[in-house]
């Protein structure tokens, strides 16, 4: 191991996390990501990254991409990413986000990626007109997390198998070369919120791809918007149940408990205890309280931010440089043992 390898394989507690610009974010993305982001800043070197280069898997207007990157950028710190501590660049910035995973490609195998589930339910019935990129997509997020041997992955739920497809591709280097070079990264998945399900229908995800707009609640939208959204949210006739395990069956219902729990840090079982007997009525009006006093500083503080592009731009300009400079040794010592000649 050379002396930059030996001198990084002491930071022990790294956190990489990203998301895409693909525009909509939503409360799930601010419950399953942002929010637990902003918390493990105190505690870990965090890199958080705007994952621009996963957005093109599928077609991306290149004047939207560029808006939605400041976007994202905008989301994170108005949810309370510090780009002063924390590092927070656009992907395609630094460039060993792809050469890494070009060699993961290489040690990646086709029946791994043949058993991601995001891969088939994005692609679907049209498997043969996504694009190839939309495939190998596990891996560059393997490259993404591991050419800063990061430690420890915030993610929702849904992003676990690409976790442990990331361990295998480390073990396999690791295995196959000889080093002791990548860790094996954890995944955080953190509290209530871990999974927000659409306010729609209470099986399916929120989902920025959600064609309807009423079954997500936009980290954008305004007051009114997301009353009416909260108050349009399909639940049932029955009442609230003295506990959560008692909402067993009845999806949505779920869903707005976990909802209200999550935002306001208590658990389902104190959310059922204090709503017993009350209908979604007046539940309804309270969860729309809490969202608005939850998400319209943060939907404030990405207006302000998105008035001054300059701005935004220049912090994911310095975090790529900050980026770059821990990559570079990383990279080196990868090359080396493959054997690229340098
Ligand atoms: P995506 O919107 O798919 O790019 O996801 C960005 C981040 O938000 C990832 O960490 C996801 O796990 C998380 N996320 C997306 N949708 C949800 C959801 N409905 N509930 C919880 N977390 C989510
Ligand atoms: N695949 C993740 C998602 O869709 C985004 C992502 C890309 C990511 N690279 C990552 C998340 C690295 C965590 C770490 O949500």
């Amino acid at each position: 191991m050379s002396d930059t390898a030996s001198t990084l394989a002491t930071v022990k507690n790294r956190v990489f996390s990203g998301a895409q610009p693909s525009g909509n974010m939503h409360l799930g993305n601010y419950l399953g990501a942002f929010r637990n982001w902003v918390r493990l800043q105190d505690t870990y070197e965090c890199i958080y990254c705007v994952v621009d280069m996963h957005a093109i898997t599928v077609w991306q207007d290149p004047a939207e991409l560029t808006a939605q990157t400041r976007e994202a950028a905008a989301a994170y710190i108005a949810a309370g990413v510090d780009p002063k501590n924390s590092i927070l660049f656009n992907q395609s910035r630094v460039p060993g986000h792809a050469e890494l995973s070009w060699i993961f490609n290489c040690v990646s195998r086709l029946g791994w990626l043949n058993r991601m589930t995001q891969f088939k339910d994005k692609a679907g019935k049209n498997r043969e007109k996504v694009s190839t990129g939309l495939y190998i997509y596990p891996n560059l997020m393997a490259a993404d997390i591991l050419l800063y041997k990061a430690t420890h992955v915030p993610v929702g739920e849904d992003q676990k198998q690409h976790l442990e497809l990331t361990r295998d591709i480390a073990q396999k280097f690791n295995h196959d070369f000889g080093v002791e070079l990548f860790p094996l990264t954890e995944p955080i998945i953190m509290g209530e919120g871990a999974r927000v399900m659409s306010l729609r229908d209470g099986t399916k995800k929120m989902s920025k791809s959600d064609p309807s707009d009423a079954s997500r609640i936009n980290l954008n939208d305004d007051t009114d918007t997301l009353a009416r959204k909260i108050r349009k949210a399909k639940t049932d006739a029955e009442l609230l149940p003295a506990k959560a395990d008692m909402l067993e069956g009845r999806a949505e219902a779920q869903n707005l408990v976990g909802i209200y729990a999550a935002l306001t840090d208590i658990s389902r079982d104190q959310v059922c205890a204090d709503f017993e007997g009350k209908g979604f009525g007046d539940f309804k009006k309270a969860l729309t309280d809490v969202v608005v006093s939850k998400l319209a500083p943060i939907t404030e503080e990405m207006k302000r931010l998105q008035a001054d592009p300059s701005y935004i731009d220049s912090v994911l300009k310095d975090g790529g440089e900050r980026a770059q400079m821990i990559a570079a040794p990383i990279l080196a010592d990868v090359k080396k043992a493959v054997g690229f000649l340098s």
